[in-house]
């Protein structure tokens, strides 16, 4: 496409310049299921270190605009780039995920007994082992730096299956962060959570982006409950991102 084009004679200048590209970029993208389109003429950014909440009602298309960040799900129409890569391969679009910490929206208990240090590990499947390579000491000593940032520490050798809802999600959170990703994706974080753990999320939020200093979508129902941890927020409706007062 043209108008993509241009915008690689950009990011490249953009780089030249020592300024780099946008973590997110999305123009003109149109997406859907079979002929449900849900995502109409999308244009979107996300700069680097920036932290934005994406808000809308159930079945707006938050999840889908994910799927398509992701690389998950190919757009009918349109550019999508991370970190200044298009994502018009397969081989991008699985280069893109391996930059990327997803926190899905629908998470499973898990019925498998399985320490939270090995739960975590698994967050590095894909990445520095897999299949017969087995996990490296430096593997284990990240687990163990993620476990610490996120208050999980002490509870490394505890059993999934007995945690509370708000330690699960520090865990599908250390999970994601463990991978080294320079985006992290948050669907509906506070959807398990007690109005106590709740309250946590945007301190929890607020490190990560101290300490890991990292890009941050976050979709939410609730913009007030994240707090001033995000520095603007976005509403899909009807096919259509706007700005939103947070
Ligand atoms: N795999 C799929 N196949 C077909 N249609 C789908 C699929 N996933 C989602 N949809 C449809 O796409 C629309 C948007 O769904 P999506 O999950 O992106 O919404 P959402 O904004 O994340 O909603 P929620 O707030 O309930 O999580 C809905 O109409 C949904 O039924
Ligand atoms: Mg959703």
């Amino acid at each position: 496409m043209t108008f993509c084009g241009l915008r690689v004679g950009l990011a490249e200048g953009l780089e030249v310049m020592g300024l780099s590209p946008k973590v997110v970029e999305l123009s003109s993208i149109s997406a859907g299921y079979a002929r449900q389109e849900v995502l109409s003429s999308i244009d979107f950014s996300l700069a680097e270190g920036e932290c934005c909440a994406i808000l809308g009602e159930n079945g707006a298309g938050k999840t889908t605009l994910f799927k398509v960040i992701m690389g998950l799900l190919i757009p009918w129409s349109g550019c999508v780039r991370i970190l200044g890569r298009e994502l018009d391969t397969a081989g991008a679009r699985g280069w893109a995920r391996r930059q990327i910490g997803y926190v899905p929206q629908a998470r499973s208990d898990g019925r498998l007994p399985i320490q939270v240090h090995d739960a975590v590990l698994l967050g590095r499947w894909g990445t520095s082992f897999a299949g017969l390579r087995r996990p490296s000491s430096s593997d284990r000593q990240l687990v163990i730096e993620t476990l610490e940032l996120l208050g999980l520490g002490e509870l490394a050798l505890s059993d999934c299956r007995e945690l509370s809802g708000g330690q699960k999600q520090r865990v599908a959170i250390a999970r994601a962060l463990v991978r080294k990703p320079q985006l992290l994706l948050l669907d509906e974080p506070t959807t398990y959570l007690d109005v106590a753990a709740r309250d946590n999320l945007p301190e929890l939020l607020s490190t990560i982006r101290r300490e890991l200093g990292l890009s941050v979508l976050v979709i939410s129902h609730d913009a007030k409950s994240l707090g001033k941890v995000i520095d603007r927020a976005v509403v899909l409706q009807d096919g259509t991102l706007y700005s939103a007062q947070v």
